[in-house]
């Protein structure tokens, strides 16, 4: 993944738990990098999953918990980063669908080594959006949280649920969205 997600992780992390936490997850999670990221580099997936999955262990919440909290967090900072264009979308669904047509696209085209997964839209109501989230690297969770850091961008009420779920016995992840 792109540097920019492990420097974001690192300030999430420094943000919520301080300083020393970081620290203490680098000198335990023995990482190829060091821990010492920059946001033009790439790095390898599992030293995500890696400090995720330490930070699971010592603060005792769930790697979905982990991966939804990081996600609802870097939401403004994706959106700082976003694309000119970007801005203009004020309603969550409008949004979702300009990452999969557009956000992305400008994403991966100024960074063509990026990893982005695509949404498949399946059916779409005025309150409910449901669309099929296709990734190898199966960050569902982190993906609903994004979610929710949007809503709260927007203003706009939402739950957020996934019908079908790879972690949950599902041959895909299906999330939908719903204005509430
Ligand atoms: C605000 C504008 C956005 C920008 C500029 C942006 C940009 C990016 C970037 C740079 C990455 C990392 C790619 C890599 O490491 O190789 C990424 C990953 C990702 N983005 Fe976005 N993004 C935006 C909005 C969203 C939204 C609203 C969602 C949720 C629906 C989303 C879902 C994801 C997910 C789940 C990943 C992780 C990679 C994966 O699942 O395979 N993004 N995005």
């Amino acid at each position: 993944m792109k540097g920019i997600v492990f420097v974001k992780f690192n300030e999430f992390i420094e943000e919520v738990w301080g300083d020393e936490f970081w620290d203490e997850l680098l000198s335990e999670a023995n990482l190829a990098s060091e821990g010492v990221y920059t946001t033009v580099a790439t790095y390898d997936d599992e030293e995500l999953f890696t400090l995720v999955g330490l930070v699971v262990v010592k603060k005792g919440i769930s790697a979905k918990d982990a991966q939804f909290a990081f996600g609802k967090w870097v939401f403004k900072e994706l959106y700082n980063l976003a694309p000119p264009g970007a801005h203009d979308f004020k309603d969550v669904f409008e949004f979702l669908h300009a990452v999969q047509d557009f956000i992305h696209v400008e994403v991966k085209k100024l960074n063509p080594d990026a990893l982005l997964p695509e949404f498949e839209f399946l059916s779409e109501t005025p309150n409910v959006l449901t669309f099929k989230y296709l990734s190898p690297r199966k960050l569902c969770y982190f993906c609903e949280g994004i979610i929710h850091g949007l809503a709260e961008h927007t203003g706009q009420d939402i739950k957020v649920s996934q019908p079908e779920c790879e972690h949950e016995a599902g041959e895909q992840c299906v999330i939908e969205v719903e204005k509430v």
